[in-house]
């Protein structure tokens, strides 16, 4: 495969991530490698959170980013379904009737021998392509500035902050109209 290749992308559901196991955790700790002295971001609790919390809601899914055996990347979310994130939500668009569950774009992650090629790019629209629910919701830390510029340049906009553990840091909630990405696909 050649430098310019594309990526291979890969859907994975909750069953499958064990097989998947080393390389989402190879990927996670050289991405996260900044985070290391925060507990909350280690490895071992990342992968109890992911297996844990994540993987059994609804409509779980796992994209990652293949050049050959190497996985360089990938995104995972599911629908939420536990609470109404609707006022947050129409704060920054007011447009959208609260009538249906959000998707959490729940982590995301490039190997830093990789970044900057787009590829985080592809993985995040894979995993939003089809989705349909009419809002994205994610959670990142306000200092992560390359995530931040990543994020508002695919159209995110912050809603509000939230700390959703005690353990955890307090983030930025960032949400994105779905609404407007089929339109401009239908056009
Ligand atoms: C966020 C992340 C996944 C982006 O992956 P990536 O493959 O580099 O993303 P892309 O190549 O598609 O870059 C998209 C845009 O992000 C922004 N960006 C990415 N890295 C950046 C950096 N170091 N500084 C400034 N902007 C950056 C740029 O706007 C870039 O577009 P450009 O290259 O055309 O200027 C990657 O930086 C990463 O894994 N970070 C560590 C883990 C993390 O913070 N995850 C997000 C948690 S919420």
């Amino acid at each position: 495969m050649q430098n310019g290749d594309p990526l291979a992308l890969r859907h994975t559901g909750p069953t499958g991530l064990d097989e998947l196991q080393q390389q989402i955790l190879r990927v996670y700790s050289a991405s996260h490698a900044d985070q290391m002295h925060n507990p909350w971001f280690h490895p071992d609790q990342f992968w109890d959170r992911l297996i844990n919390l994540y993987a059994p809601t609804r409509a779980f899914d796992l994209v990652s980013g293949w050049r050959d055996e190497e996985m360089v990347g990938y995104a995972f979310g599911s629908a939420r379904d536990t609470d109404n994130p609707w006022p947050e939500i129409r704060r920054v668009l007011p447009h959208l009737q609260p009538d249906q569950p959000v998707y959490i774009f729940r982590e995301f992650a490039v190997h830093p021998d990789w970044q900057r090629r787009s590829y985080g790019h592809e993985i995040h629209d894979e995993l939003l392509r089809n989705r349909e629910e009419q809002v994205a919701q994610l959670l990142v830390r306000p200092d992560n500035g390359p995530a931040l510029a990543a994020y508002h340049s695919w159209g995110w906009v912050k809603a509000t902050t939230k700390q959703p553990f005690p353990d955890s840091p307090v983030f930025d909630l960032l949400i994105l109209d779905l609404t407007v990405r089929r339109s401009v696909k239908d056009d």
